[in-house]
Order: structure tokens, then sequence, then C-alpha cells
């Protein structure tokens, strides 16, 4: 006992007692320097977390589609490609993700050994229940959008604001603000609202700034005359 209180007394008087006196003068100076810019750096790094990885998170809540849908493999299984599921009617309107109906073409009963194939098949076909999907491009109720003017008159890939959903072979999250109540994919992939797609978010300025480009009926957003009623009920 005694020896341990020795040594840590010896301990406590070794630093104070070996630190040369000359040296003291500049150091304090460096090292308060050093804590600015260390504090500095953790704290620029504690708030890039915050800002692009933890406010990100905290943002968008995350909900499951109810039924894990592979989109490669059924392209593959009928007979028509994407128009087998989502076409235009007769008078021009699109039809959107497929009714129940369309699936029961061919899962009236379980086919294979899938686990998601039974528990569609249970849960949703045999009960005669429609699937309750979740909609990524879903806009607000005040926007018209039409698809015919898009695909047909316009001529457009759906992958041009879709992104590659159709090649898909997984349904991925999705993801709603928590204050706006918008689809990630409307308003915006990335934070910053930097755009590597045409796909990556699909707000006002997005729709605009392609008719401004292929010069759909108004010339400006903001100045033509009854331009808003182009894409607002
Ligand atoms: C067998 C029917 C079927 C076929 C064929 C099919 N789809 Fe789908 N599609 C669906 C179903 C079901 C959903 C809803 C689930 C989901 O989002 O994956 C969907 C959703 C989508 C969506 C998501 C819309 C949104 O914003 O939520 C896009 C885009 C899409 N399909 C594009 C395509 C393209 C492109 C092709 C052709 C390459 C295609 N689909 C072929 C059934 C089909
Ligand atoms: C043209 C026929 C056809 C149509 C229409 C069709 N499917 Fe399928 N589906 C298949 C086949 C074939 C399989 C593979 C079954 C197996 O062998 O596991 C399959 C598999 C599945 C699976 C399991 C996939 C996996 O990755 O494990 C799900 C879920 C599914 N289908 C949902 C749907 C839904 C929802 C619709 C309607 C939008 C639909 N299918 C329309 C033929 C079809
Ligand atoms: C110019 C952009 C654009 C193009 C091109 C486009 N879409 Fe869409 N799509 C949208 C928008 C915007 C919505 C949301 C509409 C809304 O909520 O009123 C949507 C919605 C959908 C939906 C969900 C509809 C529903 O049930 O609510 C499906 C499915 C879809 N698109 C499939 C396709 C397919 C397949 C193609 C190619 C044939 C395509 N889209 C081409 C912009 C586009
Ligand atoms: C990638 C380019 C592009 C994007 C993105 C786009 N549009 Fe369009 N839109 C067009 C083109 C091109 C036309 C004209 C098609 C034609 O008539 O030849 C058009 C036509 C329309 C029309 C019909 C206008 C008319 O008077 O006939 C409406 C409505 C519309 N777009 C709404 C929207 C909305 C809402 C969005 C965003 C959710 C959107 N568009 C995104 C290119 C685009
Ligand atoms: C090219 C299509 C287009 C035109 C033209 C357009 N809007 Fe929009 N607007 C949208 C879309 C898509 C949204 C939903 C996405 C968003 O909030 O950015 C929207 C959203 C809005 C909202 C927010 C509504 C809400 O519920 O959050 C307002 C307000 C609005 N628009 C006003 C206008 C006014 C005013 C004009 C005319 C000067 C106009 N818009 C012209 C496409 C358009």
């Amino acid at each position: 006992m005694s020896t341990a209180d020795e040594k840590s007394r010896k301990a406590a008087a070794q630093p104070s007692g070996s630190i040369p006196t000359a040296e003291e003068g500049p150091a304090p100076a460096d090292t308060a320097g050093g804590k600015v810019m260390a504090f500095f750096f953790i704290g620029l790094a504690a708030s890039l977390f915050v800002g692009w990885i933890v406010f990100p998170k905290l943002l968008y809540s995350q909900k499951k589609q109810p039924i894990d849908f592979n989109h490669a493999m059924h392209v593959q299984e009928v007979d028509n490609g994407c128009e087998s599921c989502h076409f235009f009617r007769p008078d021009g309107t699109f039809t959107g993700i497929p009714k129940l109906d369309k699936c029961l073409e061919c899962h009236e009963e379980v086919q294979g050994d899938s686990a998601e194939e039974s528990r569609f098949v249970n849960q949703y076909a045999q009960k005669g229940k429609e699937v309750p999907w979740l909609v990524y491009a879903k806009q607000p109720a005040c926007v018209f959008f039409s698809h015919v003017a898009h695909v047909r008159m316009g001529k457009m890939d759906c992958a041009a604001c879709h992104g590659n959903i159709g090649e898909s072979q997984h349904t991925r999250v999705y993801e709603q603000n928590r204050i706006s109540g918008y689809s990630r994919d409307i308003w915006g992939r990335n934070i910053s609202g930097f755009k590597r797609h045409t796909w990556d978010s699909m707000k006002m300025a997005d729709c605009a700034a392609c008719h401004k480009r292929a010069g759909v009926h108004q010339t400006s957003v903001q100045t033509g005359k009854g331009a808003c009623f182009v894409c607002h009920k």
C-alpha cells in the first residue's frame, strides 16, 4: 500500500519538475491555435454529419412497399413489355399501376416456390384485395399531369422521369418527406438539390425547365399569362 502511494506521488511530481521553463513561452500560443483548428474541424465534421446524414434520415420516413415486385422478371413473362401492364385506354387516359385483375391472369394459384409470390397470392390475390402500392412519382392533388402528352405526343421514354424502375428486381423503399409530405422522388434524391439524372427530382421547377427547353405552350412559368393552368387544376 505504501509503495503504491509513493509511486503515485512520484508520478504526480515528475511532469512539472521535468518541463524546462525555457520552453514554456511559445508553447501555449501554439496549442491554443491548434485547439481552435481542432475544434473548428470537429465542429465542421459534426455539422456535415448532421446535415448530410442525420438530417436526411430524420427528414424522411421510410415505408416498405406491401409486396416486393420484380419488374425485370415480369417484363420477360408478359407478351407486350411495359404496355401489358401500363397502357393507355382508348380515351387517352393512362392506366398507371395495374389492378389486381391483371395479376390474376397468372396468379390465381401459387405457381412457383417463391415466398413473396405465395404471400402475394394468400394475402391479396385470393382475397380479391387490391395491393396498396405506394407511388414514388405521386404529385400533390393540385397538379395536372398527362402521360399521353409526354409518352405519345412528346415521345418520351419512361426512364426520363422515372429512372430504372422498369428494369429493377426489387421495389425500393418509399421515402416520404415528413415536413412537406412529398415523396423523395419529387422533392429530390440529393439533399443539396444537385441533380445527376433527369429523374432525380420532379418539382415545379423541374417540369418547367423541360417545358421551357421543349417550348411547351408557355414561354415562362413566371410571366406567361394563364401559364399556371397548364399544370394546375
Ligand atoms: C406484370 C405487370 C407489369 C409490367 C409488365 C411492368 N410493370 Fe411497372 N409496375 C407494375 C406494378 C405492380 C407496379 C407497382 C409496384 C412498383 O412500384 O414496383 C409498377 C410500377 C411502375 C413504376 C412506378 C411508378 C411510381 O412512381 O410509383 C414505373 C415507373 C413502372 N412501373 C415502369 C415500368 C416499365 C418502364 C415497364 C417496362 C420495362 C414496366 N413498368 C412493366 C407492374 C408492371
Ligand atoms: C404473364 C403472367 C404474370 C402476370 C400477369 C403477373 N405475374 Fe407475377 N409472376 C409470374 C411468374 C411466372 C412468376 C414466377 C413464379 C415462380 O416461379 O416463382 C411470378 C412471380 C411473382 C412474384 C414473386 C417474385 C419474386 O421475386 O419472388 C410476385 C410477388 C408477383 N409475381 C406479383 C405479381 C403482381 C403483383 C402482378 C400484377 C401486377 C403479377 N405478378 C402479374 C407471372 C405473372
Ligand atoms: C414527363 C415525365 C414522365 C414520363 C415520360 C412518364 N411518366 Fe409516369 N409519371 C410521371 C408523373 C409526374 C407521375 C405522377 C402523376 C400524378 O401523381 O398525378 C407519374 C405516375 C406514374 C405511375 C403511377 C400512376 C398511379 O397509379 O398513380 C406509373 C405506373 C407510371 N407513371 C408509369 C410510367 C410509364 C410506364 C411510363 C412510360 C411509358 C411513364 N410513366 C412515363 C411522369 C412521367
Ligand atoms: C423531360 C421533359 C418534360 C418534363 C420533365 C415534363 N414535361 Fe410536360 N411536356 C413536355 C413536352 C415535350 C410536352 C409537349 C408534348 C406535345 O404535345 O408534343 C409536355 C406537355 C405537357 C402538358 C400538356 C400541355 C398542353 O397544353 O398540351 C402538361 C399538362 C404537362 N406537360 C405537365 C407536366 C408536369 C406537371 C410535369 C412535372 C411533373 C411535366 N410536364 C414534366 C416535356 C416535359
Ligand atoms: C410545368 C408545370 C407547372 C407550371 C406551368 C406551374 N406549376 Fe406550380 N407546381 C407544379 C408541380 C409539379 C408542383 C408540385 C411540386 C412542387 O411543389 O414543386 C407545383 C406546385 C405548386 C405550388 C405548391 C402547391 C402545394 O400544394 O405545395 C404552388 C403554390 C404553385 N405550384 C403555383 C404555381 C403558379 C402560381 C404557377 C403559374 C405562375 C404555376 N404553379 C405553374 C407544376 C407547375
